[in-house]
């Protein structure tokens, strides 16, 4: 969805997306489109019964779906003609500095989702206007509404929250480092039959059953599966082991086949109206340029980075996070 006229740099895409999202994590996180294709967040039990495991597909918050109290709208940032460099890294590396960094400088909480295609940077709807006017001396911004493409206004609203002078940030949550290697993938929509009972068990009814493969006493690994359908492209992270349960060839990933390793940030669950979480992580990365997918979660964050710059990784975010008094 390249759209015309790049006068910024890039175009920053506004878009109401038909989106699914589904993950099989600890607590789960289901992604659900409402009506008005605005995104609720919402969270499941980890252990859900033959119905709650549906209830998904039906909004709003029961018992036993937990929904987060804000809609949001996805944004997704679209290279803009011939000034883009392709060697740029992937992922929230990428949109660090332009995107990430300005929105927590304002006080902005986001939500990310990368995927094998893209990253997506939710922010809640009540914010956007502030978010037009953080973004707007960067980007081109455009909503997509019904298919059709408006350039977004900018109402010069802003929060009121004055940016600090100092933008040191350092790291607040607790992070671990699980033991797993994951793997970011795709599939072709055509061949989703062929594995739509595999899926299905992966992300409803493997759950809690220790995988054979990984060694029993392995208390650092973490059950994480994240499944996305957005637009049509579907987006898988899973690590190796559940890979291997997948027909060979049937999965794309990138040429280099690289493996990556999690950071995974929080010790209580992170809520939804802290702001610069993904900033203390995704700014670092970003200077040390390490591509880097990262996922938020109903509960938790997730970093994904090459698995050979993991420890540096970690080295580095916990000297930040060293620095926070
Ligand atoms: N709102 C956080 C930020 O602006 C990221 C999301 C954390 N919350 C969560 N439930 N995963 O950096």
């Amino acid at each position: 969805r390249t759209i015309g006229h790049p006068s910024p740099r890039w175009l920053l895409g506004l878009s109401l997306l038909k989106m699914a999202w589904l993950g099989g994590f600890p607590g789960g996180l289901r992604e659900i489109l409402d009506p008005r294709s605005c995104l609720l967040l919402a969270s499941l039990p980890s252990t859900p019964s033959p119905t709650e495991r549906f209830l998904g597909a039906k909004l709003p918050s029961s018992e036993h779906l937990s929904v987060a109290d804000a809609t949001w709208l996805a944004l997704n940032v679209v290279s803009g003609g011939g000034s883009f460099s392709s060697s740029q890294p992937i992922g929230v590396t990428k949109i660090a500095k332009s995107v990430i960094a300005p929105l927590a400088d304002q006080n902005i909480s986001v939500f990310m989702l990368s995927t094998y295609q893209t990253d997506f940077i939710l922010v809640r709807e009540r914010d956007l206007p502030f978010v037009t006017h953080t973004l707007s001396s960067e980007f081109t911004i455009l909503r997509v509404v019904n298919g059709e493409t408006v350039a977004a206004e900018n109402l010069g609203i802003t929060n009121g929250f004055v940016k600090p002078k100092m933008v040191q940030r350092p790291v607040i949550h607790p992070l671990s480092s699980p033991s797993n290697r994951f793997c970011v993938t795709s599939l072709d929509p055509d061949t989703l039959p062929t594995v739509a009972t595999l899926l299905m068990d992966v992300m409803f009814y493997s759950n809690g059953v220790k995988d054979p493969l990984a060694s029993g006493d392995d208390c650092d690994h973490i059950r994480f599966f994240s499944f996305s359908l957005i637009e049509g492209y579907i987006s898988l992270v899973m690590d190796v082991q559940t890979q291997q349960r997948f027909p060979s060839n049937l999965l794309f990933t990138s040429a280099s086949g690289e493996l990556w390793k999690m950071v995974r940030i929080g010790g209580q669950p992170l809520g939804f109206d802290e702001c610069g979480i993904v900033a203390q992580i995704s700014e670092p990365l970003a200077a040390a340029d390490i591509p880097a997918y990262y996922i938020s979660t109903f509960k938790f964050d997730h970093a994904l980075v090459p698995e050979e710059n993991i420890n540096g990784v970690i080295s580095a975010l916990k000297v930040s996070q060293a620095e926070k008094h």
